[in-house]
């Protein structure tokens, strides 16, 4: 059998654990199977733009425990690219590209954008395994994203140290975590923190029943409370703007007023930094505490890997070569029940994972008194 050729890219926002993953996929495929590996710069750009270098035991050693990614990574669509100030469809690009370097297959590692790109390129005809990557965990057919393990932990322990100097202080800290419209992180994170309140995008909220939970608190003794805000998290105001608008995009057939309408949605959806500055002032008006924001941002992504986020890139990323070595191609590799199983990419691509409303996170923190603003 002649030797099998692989590309590989990274896309869509970093994650720890992505170093991880290349040098599962390469290590595997260079000493295991010897199949030759090469790395495209940049996400589909790299591709669409045919830049890329060899993988070898050089360049793949020394990165497990490397945050970012080797590779370079960006949010550019095969369909819809900027060059040269325009935006171009580059699908047939990356098909000749990959045609060109006599690739028997293309690894893409990201998150639900890169899904979706991926089935993409598989209509286009290619062979494509995709990895799931994302620290909001919010990716569907898989329980577990690699990144998510390690913003887990970051954001944990920011919780952590707020609750010293909220302490101190007798103040309110509004905190607001990543996770895009998903709230699996800040969830995670205010149950192991022991956030007082967690509000996340699946459960809108109104502030008077923040203030009321952290009023409560004071009644018995705590002049302090911490809450941790999903970027994504609404209120039910803006929830039921949200939902009236998704409905309509839903019935709307006229293309021009779609996009309007998509356009506004998507307003309606990014308010974040507004909206947990909001929440703070009106929390200081209803409960006549000072309050502060701490914005964690791109924190969360940064810097070395957990040992669970290696751990799940590596089995992943191994994993993935036994599925081209079978030639079993249009599918992500995902994790369920400590097994990595190919899932096709019709499957879950364009379908977010959000936190279930009975989620059994969601009814544990009820149960230790959190409130979710509801
Ligand atoms: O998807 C990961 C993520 O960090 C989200 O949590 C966040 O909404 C987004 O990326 C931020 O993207 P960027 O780094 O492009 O600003």
């Amino acid at each position: 059998m002649p030797q099998k050729q692989i590309g590989i890219l990274t896309a869509g926002g970093d994650a720890p654990g992505l170093n991880a993953a290349i040098r599962g996929i390469g290590k595997t495929a260079i000493s295991h199977y010897d199949m030759q590996i090469l790395g495209f710069q940049k996400g589909f750009r790299g591709v669409a733009q045919n830049q890329s270098l060899v993988l070898n035991g050089e360049n793949l050693s020394g990165i497990l425990t490397l945050g970012g990614t080797i590779l370079g990574t960006s949010r550019d669509k095969p369909h819809k690219m900027a060059i040269g100030g325009k935006s171009m469809d580059m699908t047939d690009a990356i098909v000749e590209t990959y045609r060109q370097l006599h690739l028997d297959c293309l690894l893409c590692l990201g998150g639900g954008g890169t899904q979706k790109n991926a089935l993409h390129l598989k209509n286009a005809g290619l062979n494509v395994i995709s990895l799931p990557k994302t620290i909001d965990n919010d990716v569907s057919g898989t329980e577990m994203t690699f990144g998510f393990d390690t913003a887990l932990g970051i954001a944990t322990e920011a919780i952590d140290r707020l609750h010293s100097t909220a302490h101190s202080h007798h103040r309110i800290i509004v905190a607001e975590l990543m996770g895009h419209n998903a709230g699996w992180l800040t969830l995670g994170a205010g149950i192991a923190g022991g956030a007082d309140v967690i509000l996340i995008p699946e459960i809108p909220y109104t502030a008077e029943s923040v203030a009321e939970a952290i009023k409560k608190r004071v009644q018995s003794g705590k002049r302090f409370s911490i809450v941790a805000v999903a970027e994504g998290a609404l209120t039910q105001q803006q929830a039921m703007t949200v939902e009236i608008l998704s409905n309509e995009i839903e019935v709307t057939t006229d293309k021009a007023q779609r996009k309007k309408l998509k356009s506004q949605l998507r307003q309606h959806e990014q308010v974040h930094i507004n909206n947990t500055l909001n929440l703070s002032r009106q929390l200081e008006k209803l409960t006549g505490l000072e309050s502060r924001t701490s914005i964690l941002g791109h924190l969360q992504r940064g810097g070395t890997p957990s040992a669970g986020d290696r751990i799940l890139a590596t089995h992943l990323g191994a994993a993935a070569v036994d599925f081209i070595n079978q030639e079993q191609y249009g599918i992500m590799v995902a994790y369920k029940n400590q097994q990595a199983v190919g899932v096709p990419l019709e499957e879950i691509a364009g379908i977010k994972k959000r936190v279930p409303p009975d989620h059994p996170w969601v009814q544990t923190a009820r149960k230790v008194g959190t409130s979710l603003g509801d």
